[in-house]
């Protein structure tokens, strides 16, 4: 039969058990991040209009698909790593972003692969 004291017992360690869970939750969970809807850039050539949420939800569903090489927490800034210039063994932030985007649109056959159509405003 349980006593009392043993229900008492046993009610405290779920409590304890229970408030160890959340505290484990909230500090291991990745911070969610704030993704941009949509990224306007500006550059000598006329600017180009990105919609970010339709190409990570419609066109493709892996971040790493573009954000390749992202250390943890992430960095999301290309040219953190793609300078201005560039060199010999790192694409400039130009050459990454004409890579990147239209090597995926001739791929897919799908999305702008001329100046004009891509540097629209
Ligand atoms: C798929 C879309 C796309 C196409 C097609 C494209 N570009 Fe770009 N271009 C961009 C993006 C995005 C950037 C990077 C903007 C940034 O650095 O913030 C860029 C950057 C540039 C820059 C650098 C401008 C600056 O201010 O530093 C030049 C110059 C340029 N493009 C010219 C061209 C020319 C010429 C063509 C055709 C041969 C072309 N682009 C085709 C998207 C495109
Ligand atoms: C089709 C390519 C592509 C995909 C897929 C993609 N991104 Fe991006 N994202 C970009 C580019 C390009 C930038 C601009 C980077 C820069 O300006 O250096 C960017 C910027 C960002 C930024 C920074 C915005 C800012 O204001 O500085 C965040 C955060 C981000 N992406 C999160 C994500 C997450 C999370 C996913 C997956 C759900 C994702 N991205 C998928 C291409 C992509
Ligand atoms: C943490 C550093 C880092 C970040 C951030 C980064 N790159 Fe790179 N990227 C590299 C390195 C290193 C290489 C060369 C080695 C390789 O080919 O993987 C490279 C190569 C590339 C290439 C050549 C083709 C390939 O995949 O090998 C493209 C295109 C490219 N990056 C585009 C981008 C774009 C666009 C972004 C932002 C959305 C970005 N990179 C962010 C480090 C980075
Ligand atoms: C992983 C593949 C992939 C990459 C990388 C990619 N795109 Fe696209 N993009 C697509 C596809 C697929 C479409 C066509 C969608 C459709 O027509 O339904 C598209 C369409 C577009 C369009 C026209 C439709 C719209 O949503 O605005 C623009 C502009 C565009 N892309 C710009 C860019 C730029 C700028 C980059 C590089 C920063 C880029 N894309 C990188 C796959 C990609």
């Amino acid at each position: 039969m349980t006593s009392q004291r043993d229900l008492i017992i046993a009610v405290f360690l779920m409590v304890i058990f229970l408030i160890t869970g959340i505290v484990c939750y909230a500090s291991f969970t990745p911070p969610v991040t704030d993704e941009p809807m949509r990224i306007m850039f500006q550059t000598k050539a006329g600017k180009v209009l990105f919609t970010h949420s339709a190409h990570s939800f419609d066109y493709t569903t892996d971040c790493v698909e573009c954000h390749h090489l992202t250390s943890f927490p992430p960095s999301f800034d290309c040219s953190e790593c793609h300078s201005k210039e560039g060199d010999a063994l790192m694409l400039s932030r130009e050459g990454a972003f004409h890579d990147q985007c239209i090597k995926c649109h001739d791929y897919m056959g799908a999305g702008p692969v001329e100046c004009d159509s891509c540097h629209t405003l």
